[in-house]
């Protein structure tokens, strides 16, 4: 059997580029964070001074500053213009910046292009908003993974907490709350479940049931 393409979509630190990492690595399949891609422009913005509502610009950066991704024993790392950026893009200016940059549909076409070319052989599993709906609208395995936002912000600040940030956990769940609202109510390709997309609630659920979960639905598929 060929490798399929699998799609996990869902919103802000619901889980999916945890479970995307596993199931790529136990498949033997390439990981694709898209948000990593949006992220990265936004960091690019912060850096060149370039403002938040300046399409043209921003789709500008795209073509300068390719992104790439770097699979060590660290993990994948995020490089971009020479600069090893994995860790900037997570900082809270970007993260409170990138719905408004990504909502730009002259910079999600060209990293949808970009997405798409990445996938093209098939062996991915590429994570995002759009990726059973816009980006892979033929990959074989879509999922849809939703949590509570109380639940989601739980997450993140315990994965904070463990990099040493310290963000007051009700800030958190409003900044969660308003990235939903923004990524779902965006003009194109707003965070949407594809019709054939599998829902997962991992509300409660543990990183490896949730991967078992997915599995099975692969397994239903290869
Ligand atoms: O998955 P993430 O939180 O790292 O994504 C960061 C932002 O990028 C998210 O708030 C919306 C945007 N995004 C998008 O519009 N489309 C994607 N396929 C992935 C992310």
């Amino acid at each position: 059997m060929g490798k399929i393409n699998i799609a996990i979509d869902g919103p802000a630190s619901s889980g999916k580029s945890t479970v995307a990492k596993i199931l790529a690595n136990d498949l033997g399949y390439i990981y694709t964070d898209t948000g990593a891609m949006y992220r990265s422009i936004t960091y690019l913005a912060l850096k060149h001074h370039i403002s938040f509502s300046d399409e043209k610009k921003l789709t500008e950066l795209i073509e300068r500053y390719p992104i790439s991704f770097q699979s060590t024993t660290k993990g994948q790392l995020v490089i971009c213009d020479g600069e090893d950026i994995t860790d900037k893009i997570r900082e809270v200016a970007v993260t409170n910046n990138v719905s408004e940059v990504s909502a730009f549909s002259k910079v999600r076409k060209k990293l949808v292009q970009q997405q798409q070319e990445i996938a093209k052989f098939g062996g991915v599993v590429m994570d995002g908003r759009d990726i059973g709906t816009v980006v892979l609208p033929e990959a074989e395995v879509k999922i849809f993974l939703v949590a509570s936002a109380t639940e989601r912000a739980k997450r993140r600040f315990k994965e904070n907490l463990g990099k040493g940030i310290q963000e007051d956990f009700d800030v958190l769940k409003k900044e969660i709350e308003q990235r939903d609202y923004l990524d779902s109510n965006r003009q194109d390709s707003p965070l949407k479940q594809a019709e054939d997309a599998i829902l997962i609630d991992t509300t409660g659920m543990t990183i490896s049931e949730v991967v078992t979960a997915i599995k099975k639905v692969i397994d239903q598929k290869r």
